[in-house]
């Protein structure tokens, strides 16, 4: 998949419904919160751990079903920069869900055609992890069927302000000018500059707040809320969200062409 960040202004349809899913002439970006794995575990009477193994399954599940729907891109949420604030035991089974994914998958997703990447600060990971991070992105790098980016240990705000500070710095050393900024630029320094912005932003678990996920590049995001939990997450959800966006009218601030003609 190409960078496309483009000017999401350009995409506005002509009439009809402009959700873009199954048939649209792009693939589309989908974006997921994945939530609901700690209830799902205490539902049960298990450790939360359980749960997020078996979110991990559901992640394998979704992987699998979203290349035939239309989606080229998928980025999850997986930890965030606040998830450290969790007990330790809980924190240690996260660190290595990572590891778990890629033992058991990535052969699947060398041959699939599909190119991981893992956004977030490599700080304050163990080594090992960082190893199999640039392993798993080494192996799949040439990949171009379907992208699935893993938000780990990242923070919208956080990756808003490191971009900010490298283009800080770019200024000091005389590499750039202030008047060069604009938003392409500033999105061509964040962690998802490979991707298109994305087109929908799903969170199960009946939650609704983005959670510092994506901050700047959901400005035009529809926003779909499913009442399942993660782990009991797959293709059917998958394919719900994508046909309750497909049914959103998308204008990017603008108004639709009939909404002009009806104007006056
Ligand atoms: C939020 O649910 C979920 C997480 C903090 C972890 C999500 C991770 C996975 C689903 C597996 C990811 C796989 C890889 C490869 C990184 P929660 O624990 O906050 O659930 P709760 O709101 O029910 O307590």
């Amino acid at each position: 998949m190409a960078a496309q960040n483009e000017n999401p202004s350009a995409g506005v349809p002509a009439s009809g419904l402009s959700g873009r899913a199954a048939g649209s002439p792009r693939p589309l970006h989908v974006a997921i919160v994945m939530d609901g794995n700690g209830r799902w575990a205490k539902q049960r009477g298990l450790p939360r751990t359980l749960g997020h193994r078996a979110g991990v399954e559901a992640l394998k599940r979704t992987v699998a079903a979203a290349p035939d729907l239309n989606i080229g891109w998928l980025t999850v949420f997986g930890f965030s920069t606040e998830n450290w604030s969790r007990p330790a035991a809980e924190v240690s089974e996260l660190m290595a869900l990572p590891k778990r994914y890629f033992e058991s998958d990535i052969v699947r997703l060398e041959r699939d055609g599909v190119r991981v990447r893992v956004l977030g600060q490599r700080e304050g990971l163990s080594p090992d992890l960082v190893r199999i991070i640039e392993d798993a992105q080494a192996r799949t790098a040439k990949n171009d069927r379907f992208a699935l980016n893993i938000a780990f240990n990242y923070g919208g705000q956080a990756d808003i302000v490191e971009a900010a500070r490298r283009f800080a710095e770019e200024v000091a050393a005389g590499r750039a000018r202030p008047e060069d900024l604009d938003t392409a630029l500033f999105s061509s320094r964040l962690a998802t500059a490979e991707s298109p912005p994305p087109d929908v932003v799903i969170r199960p678990s009946g939650e609704q707040r983005l959670s510092n996920f994506l901050l700047w590049e959901s400005a035009y995001a529809e926003f779909v809320f499913q009442d399942v939990l993660w782990p009991d997450y797959g293709p059917e959800h998958l394919k719900a969200a994508l046909q309750a966006f497909a049914g959103r009218e998308r204008r990017y601030g603008a108004v639709l062409p009939d909404d002009v003609l009806a104007a006056g």
